[in-house]
């Protein structure tokens, strides 16, 4: 079964442009209906219209109202009939009007191993802190910052010599290929939240 994605955004769009390029190859059987950026800048604009999606930039003063932006992406996916929202690299937080909307639907990427290194500053903290073990978390997402229930990690081991440029590198190497896998796990309709409050992949 084919599901319907919806993504928000700030930056670059590398995991954007991952999930694009997975579903034009046809590896994961979705669609994009729309890409929302909290900034008129971000290059991953570019990226969904080259890609024919359809784009939506939110306005900074609907973040000044309290949960007006969550409202207004709420509405414009719910027109969309989208299933799931995707963040990649959205450095917003979501609230109660889009969260209610879409109840364990709404996922983001973490470039570290969650609960370590939340925040804006994943990978740098993580560098810096001298840990032997990185990695990515792909989790729903809910209303605290990087919390909400894990669907998928993926450690990396740190090598002796590594810059942090080498090192951000290798992390955004894993989840290019994470997000999307999770994607499809989702498409396959494998992910399910269990009454404690976890994420129970299921088997195929
Ligand atoms: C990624 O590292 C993501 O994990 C983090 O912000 C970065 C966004 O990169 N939250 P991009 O915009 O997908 O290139």
């Amino acid at each position: 079964m084919s599901i319907r994605l919806g993504v928000l955004i700030s930056g670059s769009g590398t995991n954007l442009q991952a999930i694009i390029d997975r579903i034009a190859s046809g590896t994961i059987d979705a669609s994009i209906e729309l890409v929302v950026s909290s900034r008129a800048d971000a290059y991953g604009l570019m990226r969904a219209q080259a890609a024919g999606i359809q784009t939506l930039t939110m306005d900074k003063g609907f973040y000044d109202e309290e949960h007006s932006a969550d409202r207004i992406i709420a509405a414009e996916m719910r027109s969309r009939s989208v299933d799931y929202i995707l963040m990649a690299g959205y450095m917003r937080m979501v609230h109660a009007p889009l969260l209610d909307a879409f109840p364990n639907r709404i996922v983001n990427i973490h470039p570290a191993l969650l609960p370590s290194f939340k925040g804006a500053h994943g990978i740098r903290d993580a560098y810096e802190y001298g840990v032997k073990i990185a990695g990515v978390t792909v989790h729903f997402a809910d209303d605290r910052y990087d919390c909400g229930p894990i669907i998928a990690q993926r450690a990396l081991a740190v090598e002796e010599g590594w810059t942090l440029d080498e090192f951000e590198a290798h992390i955004h190497e894993i989840e290019h290929d994470l997000y999307p896998e999770v994607v499809g796990l989702l498409v396959a309709g494998r992910v399910r939240v269990t009454a404690g409050g976890k994420v129970e992949i299921l088997p195929t």
